[in-house]
């Protein structure tokens, strides 16, 4: 009966570890480190509060290197401009590209890929969202501005002990998926060879785990 009860158990982690993802906008921050000669996004994401109120939205990033004192205007995207966005300043010619969402006026990500990173390029980046919801009779506008200060770090020369742990990671996780496949056909047998009274006996505990779990969502039941 254990048997059944581990893979039960398992079932349930399984279940458990399904991303709770619903496309919900969040405000995660953005990486600040890029490496020299590669490319890095700048994430900048600004959610709408109002959700149910159609809107436009413009953004704009501004490049303020380590020795300069004001900010320059490096990139314009429109969100009711069916293109990608508009390079301002020669320091960035055809390094930049549009992350953000595209092919929507409602925009709310607007982070922005730079390709062939330099040592340049350090210093603070400013996104700025320009939004424009529309109430019908009136238009109310709001920003919001993120800062990113860039750090620029050489390209990195792994050790061998470096890739060795990595290798031994993969080796690890994939031999821990295996484990898992094998028992669980193991189980599967047994579970088929104890017939359909234990079956209904264990769906029975099955759903005593579930509602434990569910109280305790971290709670895990060790089976005797
Ligand atoms: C970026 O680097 C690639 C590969 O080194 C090169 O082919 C490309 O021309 C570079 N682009 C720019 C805009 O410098
Ligand atoms: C960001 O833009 C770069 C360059 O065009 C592209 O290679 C990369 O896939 C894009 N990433 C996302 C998440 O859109
Ligand atoms: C970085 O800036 C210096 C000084 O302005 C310039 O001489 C150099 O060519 C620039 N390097 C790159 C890769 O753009
Ligand atoms: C938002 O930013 C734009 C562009 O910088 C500016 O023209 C506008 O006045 C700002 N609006 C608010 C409400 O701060």
């Amino acid at each position: 009966m254990s048997e059944v009860r581990l893979l039960l158990l398992h079932l349930t982690i399984m279940v458990l570890q399904v991303p709770l993802c619903h496309g919900a906008c969040v405000e995660v921050d953005s990486d600040t480190e890029a490496v020299a000669k590669g490319g890095f996004k700048m994430g900048c994401i600004s959610c709408k509060k109002r959700g149910e109120v159609p809107a436009t939205a413009t953004v704009d990033w501004f490049f303020k290197a380590v020795d300069e004192k004001e900010y320059t205007h490096i990139y314009s995207y429109y969100s009711y401009e069916d293109k990608d966005g508009e390079i301002m300043d020669d320091r960035f010619y055809e390094r930049l590209a549009w992350n953000g969402s595209k092919r929507t006026d409602d925009l709310q990500d607007g982070s922005l890929y730079i390709l062939n990173v330099t040592f340049n390029d350090t210093g603070t980046y400013r996104c700025l969202f320009n939004r424009i919801l529309n109430f019908g009779t009136y238009e109310h506008h709001t920003n919001a501005t993120k800062v990113i200060k860039l750090r620029v770090v050489p390209e990195r020369t792994r050790s061998v002990a470096s890739i060795f742990s990595e290798v031994m990671m993969y080796v690890t996780v994939i031999g821990l998926q295996f484990w898992l496949l094998v028992e669980m056909i193991y189980c599967y047998k047994k579970i088929s060879a104890a017939g359909e009274e234990a079956l209904k006996e264990s769906a029975a505990e099955y759903l005593a785990i579930a509602s434990e779990s569910k109280d305790n969502c971290a709670g895990v039941q060790v089976a005797e």
